[in-house]
Formats: C-alpha cells, sequence, structure tokens
C-alpha cells in the first residue's frame, strides 16, 4: 500500500520519538533514533500505516481537519516489560528480606490465593489496569502455579487485545506443599495451556519453571519435552540474582559447573527463553548466552530493592546478548518504566556505565520486543508494526515544567523523564491502534 491509496482510521499530530533498527552497540541506537517534532501518525486496522513530518503527512489526509491534536505531548512506542510476576501486585513493598527469605515470607502465602480463579480474576484487571495506565503495551509474566491464575490473565489481555506472554508457574520441590505440583501434572496442565492459548489473537505462552532450585530433573525434563514439542512458545525463568540462591543451585545440581549450566543442559537456552536478573553471572555463562541465542532481563528496582546486585550492562553489549527492562513486580517496587529507566541509570553510574536517554529508552521499547522476538511487530513506528503506544505529557508538576522549560533537546527532555517521571507522566496508552487508556478520563471520573 502506498500512502495515496491508504486507508486510515486515525491520524495523530504530536512529537514523536522511536529507534528505527536493532543496535548491535550502544552508538548504533544514536544512529538508528527518530525524533519528529512536529509528525503525523497514521494507523489502519490496528497498525501503523506510516509516521510522516506533519507538513508532509497532512497532503495525505482525507481533509484538513481529519487529524487528532496531540500537540505538545511526545509519543513513544509502548513500553516492553521483559518481566514480572502478576500475583506479586498485592505484596509489592514487602520489607526487610533477600531473594530467598523473601520467598518464603511473603512470597508464597501470597501466590497460594490463585487457586480461585475469581481472586485471579480480579487480580488480572488491576494487572492490565496498571500496566496500561504506566504506558506498558506488552509483558512476559509470571503467574502462579495454579493454571486458573493464567487462564484469568489471558482472559483480560484478550478483551483488551494485549500483546502479552505469560504461563504457568512449575515447581516441584523446595516450596511449600501448596504451590508444588508433580512434575507430570505441570506437565499435563501447562500442555492444556499452550493448546488452549498460545498464538491465540496477540497472546503467546511462555513455559515457566520458577528457577533450579524449585526444579526436579524430572521437571526440568517435562519442561524440555514441552519446549520441544511447542517450538515457538517462549521459556521464562530466573538466573543467578542473588548469592545465596547460586550456592544453593550448585549444592542442589552439583553435576553441573555453573547455573546457566543446569538449564543449558536440558535444552532451555535458546531463541524466546528469557532469563530474568542474569547479575552474577561467570564469563562462561555469557557465552553460553550468546552462543544460543538467548536474553536477559535487566529488572533494576528488584536488584535495589532485594539487595541482590548491580546488572552488567556494559558486559551485555560487549558479550552481545540481548537485552531487555523488567520491573519485577513485585520485588521490583515500580510498574512504571520511566522510574525504571533511572534506576537503571543509578545502576551503570555504580559501575561507571553511563545509560544516555535514547540507550534507555530502547531498551524499554525495541530492545525489550527484540529479546521478546517480538521486533516484527512492536516496538517502532514501522510501518506495518502494531500500533501499540504511549502518549507522555512530559511536564506535569511544577518541578517538571520548570526543568522542561530548560531542556536543550530531546535527549535531555527525555533523560529528565526517566529522572522525575512517574505514570502520572503517562496521558493515554494505545494499543493495536485503539486508545485503551487515558489519565484524562480517569481524573474526569474520580
Ligand atoms: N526467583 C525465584 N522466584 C522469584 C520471584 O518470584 N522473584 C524474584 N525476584 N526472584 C525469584
Ligand atoms: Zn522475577
Amino acid at each position: 500500500m502506498t500512502m495515496d491509496n491508504m486507508i486510515y482510521s486515525h491520524a495523530l499530530r504530536g512529537s514523536f520519538f522511536d529507534i528505527t533498527a536493532i543496535a548491535d552497540t550502544p552508538d548504533d541506537i544514536a544512529r538508528h533514533a527518530r525524533y519528529l517534532e512536529d509528525g503525523l501518525l497514521f494507523i489502519g486496522e490496528g497498525k501503523t500505516l506510516g509516521l510522516l513530518p506533519w507538513e508532509e503527512g497532512r497532503r495525505h489526509l482525507r481533509h484538513p481537519a481529519d487529524w487528532q491534536d496531540l500537540r505538545g505531548r511526545l509519543i513513544v512506542p509502548g513500553f516492553v516489560d521483559t518481566h514480572l510476576h502478576y500475583p506479586q501486585t498485592e505484596m509489592i513493598g514487602a520489607y526487610g528480606e533477600q531473594l530467598l527469605e523473601w520467598l518464603t515470607t511473603y512470597t508464597f502465602p501470597v501466590e497460594s490465593q490463585y487457586a480461585s480463579a475469581d481472586h485471579a480474576a480480579q487480580m488480572s484487571a488491576f494487572f492490565l489496569s496498571q500496566l496500561l495506565s504506566n504506558g506498558t503495551t506488552t509483558a512476559l509474566v509470571f503467574g502462579t502455579v495454579h493454571p486458573e491464575s493464567v487462564d484469568a490473565l489471558f482472559t483480560a489481555a484478550e478483551g483488551l487485545n494485549m500483546r502479552l506472554i505469560a504461563g504457568k508457574v512449575m515447581m516441584d520441590r523446595n516450596a511449600p506443599e501448596y504451590l508444588t505440583k508433580s512434575a507430570e501434572r505441570s506437565e499435563a496442565e501447562t500442555r492444556a495451556l499452550i493448546e488452549r492459548w498460545h498464538n491465540r489473537g496477540r497472546l503467546g505462552y511462555a513455559i515457566t519453571p520458577r528457577f533450579a532450585p524449585t526444579s526436579s530433573p524430572e521437571l526440568l525434563e517435562a519442561v524440555q519435552r514441552l519446549r520441544r514439542e511447542f517450538p515457538d512458545t517462549w521459556l521464562h525463568t530466573h538466573l543467578s540474582e542473588n548469592p545465596q540462591e547460586i550456592a544453593w543451585v550448585k549444592s542442589l545440581w552439583p553435576e553441573h559447573e555453573t547455573y546457566l549450566d543446569v538449564y543449558h543442559h536440558y535444552g532451555l537456552t535458546g531463541e524466546r527463553s528469557v532469563f530474568a536478573h542474569a547479575i552474577h553471572l561467570e564469563e562462561c555463562e555469557w557465552d553460553c548466552l550468546h552462543q544460543s541465542n538467548s536474553a536477559v532481563a535487566f529488572c533494576p528496582t528488584s536488584n535495589l530493592f532485594l539487595g541482590s546486585g548491580l546488572f552488567r550492562l556494559k558486559t551485555c553489549w560487549d558479550k552481545r546478548v540481548k537485552m531487555g527492562i523488567g520491573t519485577d513486580v513485585g520485588a521490583g517496587t515500580t510498574f512504571n518504566m520511566l522510574r525504571t529507566l533511572g534506576e537503571a541509570y543509578k545502576i551503570g553510574q555504580l559501575q561507571s556505565y553511563k545509560l544516555c536517554a535514547s540507550e534507555a529508552f530502547y531498551h524499554a521499547t525495541l530492545g525489550g520486543a527484540r529479546a521478546l522476538c517480538l521486533d516484527d511487530k512492536i516496538g517502532s513506528f514501522t510501518p506495518g508494526k502494531e500500533a501499540d503506544f504511549a502518549v507522555l505529557d512530559p511536564a506535569v508538576t511544577p518541578l517538571q515544567a520548570l526543568r522542561h522549560g530548560r531542556c536543550r533537546d530531546i535527549y535531555e527532555q527525555l533523560f529528565v523523564l526517566m529522572t522525575l517521571g512517574d505514570d502520572r507522566n503517562i496521558a493515554e496508552t494505545w494499543v493495536g491502534g485503539r486508545r485503551v487508556w487515558a489519565r484524562d478520563a480517569v481524573e474526569a471520573a474520580a
């Protein structure tokens, strides 16, 4: 289709920022960054048809007034959250513990409630509204061991036409009895969920063994069978988050050299495999992630909150490992990607790595899409991609307005947004070419 014969459902005028191509180095990002201070976005059948400078784009309007005015707003691709747990929404901000005690003290008891389909449905709706009100349009999500948890989440996401990937947790040891299920049962439940939900509309299934310590060899064999049977599903788990966790893995799996080797041995590395955290990796583990084309999720607020450690962003680039950003709610302390990027910057500072705004926004959009192997579908305003985006209001507080007024260019504006911004900066969220959330509407209703 050419711009002349296109049939658009919406034409939006505003400022636009995206990164238009996959980057192999941080320097590539600046080369592929696009900023249109006055642009016009055409949308049709849920997809982006074209993004043009206003003066050029206006010639393609059906009549001169046929556009929506979002001037003063900054429109960016919808954020991609590559790791979080929806059942942990209700326990965010649990005090005082690091990973293993945090799991047993707070997490497992809360997750037990998702045997109830009603509870799961209520919390799914709340969780998705949190994603959307924070400008996040795609996420890779942990449920609980209960199939009900995933049925509820997919049902709610389908109603919103969101591109969402999720899976039921698989655990068969080292967790309370009420949350463990045999490898055989978990395999059967996972298979049924894949058959019900995977590739239904915009939904995808992630096979989700929680992590090595709660998995027996039989469980990981079951995961391996499922992965062979359904090769285009995702694999989602945790890796090398905390020193005690790593020591535990070594004692449970003495025959394996490294933590990652446990997963690799069962064929669980590879394209569409996403490993959350990956903080304390050995050199050979980075190499294995690269060679297997696996991805990692960097979860800044969680890593700080649980005192887990500092993700090595520079090493991740040097080793050419795909990476996305995860909020990791509820160990993470916010659903908001702007705040998460602000914390990522500080983790960089503690290691003398300067995370500039264009790199940060890349990780939160196209880079995250690539980590999930969805970069042909989402992550930028390239024509043909699904029209998922966030409309940002860059100055919603007196301090933001003052600081915004002093910004010299878009990069400074973006950096100030990731330093001072939060959910108040998300004016609208669009999914599949439809506005699904608007701050004005919420404020008007309040
Ligand atoms: N490792 C295993 N389970 C979890 C979890 O629920 N949260 C985090 N942050 N790490 C984990
Ligand atoms: Zn997690």
